[in-house]
């Protein structure tokens, strides 16, 4: 008897030290890691009509990117319609099969709500359909404390972070449902500061907690629309010029810096394909020690409060900021 139990404990025990090795040695959730290798490869999307938000740069131009490389037809916005007329060049030339008309340039600030109708009504008269929206446009947000920040940041931040996703979002949903299989994919990028608070950005963070409930009451409420919140750690992108602070009208201003440890915004793009790929619900991508942290701090709750103590303010911040490398 006492044999049959301690094989079962021994079962439990390697599985954990399994899992905390694979927390450790991958730049993913255990399961996007499982789907990059084993799952359906992102060439399933071939074809299929995709509208990417915030293409300009960063993580949805990897992502634009990555999904033209896969023959994917893209609808790419953002509000500068230079850059964007670049992402598509490169589109094009890195994806010999897709031709100019199956990439559409479609300006737009996600703040001019009344335009969200107009715009979606210019991707259908393009392409006859839509199959996927990628919600990424959005800026995150460095302060001092947080209580030296004006509410007019938070209500900013809240207008193109959440209720423009949420607002966009539910136009194309309405879309989705008059279809004869009322199916559709709707994507977002969330953020780790969306699954575990993190210092310096308390409106970032209730920013990305608040899209995460919102898209997650959504795959509950609509069963046949495929949800994926996507939420990266810290990724080398030009983010931190544009970040809000406490103040109206005052932005962060400094770049990333090359030093620091960030997973490269092409990894990103291409991890972020994989979970639009595989219709993953929930995803996170980072650098160790990201990934083991998300999972300590969603899943053990009495280790989140310990890690919290060692880490403290300033060393979680190391961490999202990427620690510097020696020169
Ligand atoms: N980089 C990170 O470490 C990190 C980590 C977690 C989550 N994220 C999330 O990833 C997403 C993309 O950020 P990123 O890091 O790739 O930064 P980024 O390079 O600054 O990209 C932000 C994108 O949003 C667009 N945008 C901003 N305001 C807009 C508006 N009013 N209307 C339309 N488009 C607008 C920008 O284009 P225009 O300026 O041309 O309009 C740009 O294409 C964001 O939602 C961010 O919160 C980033």
């Amino acid at each position: 008897m006492w044999g049959f139990f301690s094989i079962i404990g021994l079962i439990v025990v390697l599985y954990y030290i399994i899992y905390l090795i694979l927390w450790i040695v991958l730049d993913s959730d255990v399961e996007l890691a499982f789907k990059e290798r084993f799952g359906k490869p992102i060439s399933v999307l071939e074809g299929k009509i995709c509208w990417i938000t915030g293409a300009s740069s960063g993580i949805g131009k990897s992502l634009a990117l990555e999904l033209a490389k896969n023959n994917v037809k893209l609808v790419i916005s953002a509000r500068r319609i230079e850059e964007l007329n670049k992402v598509k060049e490169e589109c094009l030339k890195i994806a010999p099969n897709l031709k100019e008309e199956n990439v559409l340039v479609l300006p737009m600030d996600l703040l001019n709500f009344d335009s969200h109708e107009s715009k979606f009504k210019t991707v259908l008269d393009t392409f006859g359909c839509l199959d996927i929206l990628v919600n990424n446009a959005g800026r995150s947000q460095r302060v001092k404390s947080w209580d030296s920040i004006d509410i007019n940041v938070d209500r900013e931040l809240f207008e193109l972070d959440v209720f423009s996703v949420v607002n966009l979002s539910r136009v194309v949903v309405r879309y989705f449902k008059a279809q004869k299989n009322g199916r559709g994919h709707i994507a977002i990028t969330s953020s780790g500061s969306g699954l575990v608070p993190v210092p310096f950005s308390p409106s970032y963070c209730g920013a990305k907690f608040a899209v995460n409930g919102y898209f997650s009451a959504l795959k509950v409420d609509e069963p046949t629309i495929d949800v994926t919140c996507f939420c990266p750690g810290p990724i080398a992108t030009p983010f931190l010029e544009e970040c809000f602070t406490g103040s109206p009208d005052a932005k962060h201003g400094i770049p990333v810096s090359p030093n620091e440890r960030r997973m490269a915004s092409e990894r990103c793009g291409k991890l972020f394909a994989v979970a639009i790929a595989n219709k993953t619900m929930l995803s996170w991508v980072g650098l160790f020690p990201i990934s083991a942290l998300l999972y300590i701090v969603q899943y053990f709750p009495n280790l989140r409060k310990i890690v919290m103590v060692i880490l403290g303010r300033k060393g979680m911040q190391a961490i999202r900021e990427g620690e510097k490398k020696e020169d």
